[in-house]
């Protein structure tokens, strides 16, 4: 059995464990409220580091003009609007949440970055695309939220046309173990606080940074890849282990 316990009938939700069935409405709830200030959030929490993060993910993507790249959790847009910038051919914007699309798909207007855009609200989970249709998968700080990550990682591969790739980028594990408690101070008390401030909402927040502490580390989320069929599973890491780039192929 993998880290993500899929027959048990709770889930985590950040610390708490949550009936299975609630969990996906409960993570819908928190990109809901967070949605209009999601941006700016992002750019506090992070110190601005996720747009370097997100910059060298998509350069690892590397999407070219004949490629479809499938962005999962796409959110509000990010990753697609950096491949599209680097020659991606057709980005897929999916995402659970309308909320966080509309934001996306305003701002794609607002940079005039339409064409070859689309957008499919889905669960990615369940994808509602057909067996070997994309290129590229790529999933950008959005799988911890996901209930059953193993079926995520299942469609991941279905959906992959063979000789594709998948790029996952996730908070991980620190490496240097002695940096815990300062890293733990700036998650769980600085965030929830900054999210009260910005946006209202510090329970958000507050998921938002055990969720993080709750996904699993490199080694088993490359060992939950090899399971769900990905060929030559590897990992980097980055700003020593806060996030890591998980990569794997359907060969
Ligand atoms: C932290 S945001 C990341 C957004 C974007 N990828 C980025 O890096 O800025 C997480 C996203 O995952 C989405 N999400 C949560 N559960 C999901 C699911 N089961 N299927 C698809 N998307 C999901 C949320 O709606 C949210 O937009």
């Amino acid at each position: 059995m993998s880290a993500d316990q899929t027959t048990s009938d709770t889930a985590d939700f950040g610390f708490r464990d949550v009936p299975r069935a609630e969990k996906a409405s409960m993570v819908r709830q928190v990109f809901d409220s967070v949605a209009p200030k999601y941006d700016i959030m992002n750019d506090l929490m992070s110190l601005g580091v996720h747009r370097l993060w997100k910059r060298i993910f998509v350069n690892a993507i590397a999407a070219g003009p004949n490629e479809t790249l499938l962005d999962l959790a796409a959110g509000t847009g990010d990753i697609a609007f950096l491949a599209k910038e680097r020659g991606a051919g057709r980005v897929i914007l999916s995402d659970i949440n309308h909320a966080m699309l509309n934001v996306g798909q305003g701002r794609a207007l607002e940079r005039g970055l339409a064409a070859g855009l689309t957008y499919v609200c889905a669960d990615a989970e369940r994808l509602p695309l057909p067996d070997r249709s994309v290129e590229k998968v790529s999933m950008a700080f959005g799988l911890r939220n996901c209930t059953n990550k193993d079926a995520v990682l299942r469609e991941v591969r279905r959906v992959l046309r063979p000789g594709g790739r998948f790029h996952c980028l996730e908070f991980s594990n620190l490496e240097i173990a002695a940096l815990k408690p300062l890293y733990d101070a700036w998650s769980f008390k600085a965030l929830p606080a900054i999210g009260q401030r910005i946006a209202g909402d510090s329970e958000s927040y507050q998921y938002l940074a055990e969720s993080i502490r709750m996904f699993p580390d490199q080694a088993t989320l490359a060992g939950m890849m090899e399971d769900a069929g990905l060929e030559r599973v590897a990992h980097r890491n980055l700003s020593g282990g806060i996030v890591a780039i998980h990569t794997g192929w359907r060969l």
